[in-house]
């Protein structure tokens, strides 16, 4: 009896933990997101700003590619160049670049072409050069399929300068990713109500409480120098010395998530401090099925499992559906409320939190248009999230663009071999096929 006693109000505090996380995420939303001002720095003197040097890693026609490339010739910044970099010169994304160029003849920009094969990462082979190269130290790093808003850069450098009475120093300024679905595809428009709702929200409220790194790295501003101290080991480096061994970018070839390892070593090996500004990074959806989602996040799931297995494990126990059973069943216990009654008011307070949240990044609230398609998948979405867990959990092998990889520990990874032991069959259902519309 006192057993299912402390049971219920563990579940009750629980509960009213990950709401008050939500409430967190859903305020502090409200108060980055819904103004937006103009950086003083977007109009000052080029002399008086930090150069940037924008890099953008391109392989193949992205959806949306010219776009996304044009939003970032058009930064209303007073000193950056931009570098694009492709492993091969028969890139598809090549003659998009190269009309870009043309298109704004006033923009420094370089087209790096040809990769260096530093480590597994792909995208890091394909930026090391560009990384090198660069001519400033204060590096933007943003994927090809994002589109930013022209005062994003000036926003950024102004938060990565810090506020002058701060505790710790500013090393990294990244932005909330925000969906844009082209297609009306039903794994795009899951992906779409997941990043926009849930993800967003847990992404500000533990970016606020900043109890650790939590980076995406979809749009990353930070500088050349710090990286250059840090080798991946998250160990704390030598006071103003550097780490032994590879640092820099080539170092963080060996991981899968190497945006979020760089994030990590810069907060852990430095001890320095990530910020937001108040821009979102618009990212573009093509064509995704429902497999290409359950993939997409069971891949992510797998990557996490390696790098902070305890976070992952409760993650189920954060999710609307098994929180609601949680709830109902405490209240249930402690006060006899009926459980109906407890489910109905935690979807509405749930939902209600959420569809703010959309509308904090958004800018404005969820057209009535779209209100029921976004509900249902909003609803498949927060139905799907155990099930992916549960078949993520088991197994370390992922598929991303087109390569298999097996996880190690921290999070480095190993392309996989093609024969598979038993065992390893064992736990790995064959259900890994190559992503052919992995964006
Ligand atoms: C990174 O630095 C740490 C010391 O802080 C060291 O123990 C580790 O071996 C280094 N890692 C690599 C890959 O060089
Ligand atoms: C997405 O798929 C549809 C057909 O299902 C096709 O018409 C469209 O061109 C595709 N879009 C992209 C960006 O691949
Ligand atoms: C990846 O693994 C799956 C089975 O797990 C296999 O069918 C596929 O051919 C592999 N892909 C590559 C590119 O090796
Ligand atoms: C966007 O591009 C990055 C690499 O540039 C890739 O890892 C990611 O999966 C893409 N995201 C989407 C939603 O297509």
């Amino acid at each position: 009896m006192t057993a299912i006693f402390y049971a219920a109000c563990g579940g009750f505090v629980w509960c009213s933990f990950l709401w008050a996380v939500g409430i967190v995420g859903c305020s502090a939303a409200r108060k980055r997101y819904r103004l937006r001002p103009r950086s003083p720095l977007a109009t000052a003197p080029a002399s008086s700003v930090p150069g940037v040097s924008i890099l953008r890693p391109l392989k193949g026609l992205d959806t949306n590619l010219y776009e996304n490339l044009e939003s970032t010739f058009t930064q209303e910044y007073p000193n950056f160049e931009i570098l694009l970099s492709v492993a091969d010169e028969n890139d598809q994304a090549l003659p998009v670049a190269r009309e870009l160029i043309a298109k704004y003849p006033h923009v420094n920009c370089r087209i790096i072409v040809g990769e260096e094969i530093v480590g597994v990462n792909p995208k890091v082979n394909n930026l090391v050069r560009s990384y090198r190269e660069a001519a400033h130290d204060i590096l933007w790093v943003i994927d090809s399929n994002v589109t930013v808003h022209s005062g994003t850069l000036a926003r950024s450098v102004d938060a990565l300068s810090g506020s002058p009475n701060a505790k710790k120093r500013i090393a990294l300024v990244h932005h909330v990713p925000f969906a844009v679905v082209t297609e009306n595809k039903i794994g795009s428009r899951i992906e779409e109500a997941f990043l926009n709702t849930n993800h967003a929200k847990m992404y500000i409220a533990i970016n606020t409480v900043a109890v650790d790194s939590c980076v995406m790295g979809k749009s990353n501003v930070y500088r050349r120098s710090d990286l250059e101290r840090v080798n991946g080991s998250l160990k704390p480096v030598p006071t103003s010395g550097s780490q032994p061994g590879t640092r820099g970018l080539p170092a963080f070839a060996r991981f899968l998530a190497e945006d979020n390892m760089i994030a990590g070593a810069l907060w852990h090996e430095l001890g320095d401090r990530h910020d937001l500004s108040c821009d979102i990074a618009r990212n573009v959806v093509g064509n995704m099925s429902l497999s290409d989602y359950i993939r997409r996040r069971a891949r992510w799931i797998r990557v996490r499992k390696h790098m902070v297995l305890s976070a992952t494990l409760l993650e189920p126990f954060t999710e609307s559906v098994v929180l609601s059973l949680i709830l109902a069943w405490s209240l249930n216990t402690l006060f006899a409320v009926p459980p109906l009654l407890s489910l109905a008011a935690h979807f509405a307070i749930w939902i209600y939190v959420d569809l703010d949240v959309y509308a904090s990044l958004a800018g404005h609230p969820l057209p009535a248009g779209q209100r029921w398609s976004f509900m249902a998948a909003w609803a498949a979405r927060e139905l799907l999230a155990l099930p992916i867990f549960l078949f993520a959990i088991f197994g370390s092998q992922v598929t991303w663009r087109g390569r298999n990889y097996t996880i190690l520990r921290n999070g480095e990874v190993e392309r996989a071999e093609q024969t598979r032991s038993w065992f390893q069959r064992l736990r790995q259902p064959k259900n890994y096929d190559p992503l052919s519309t992995e964006l």
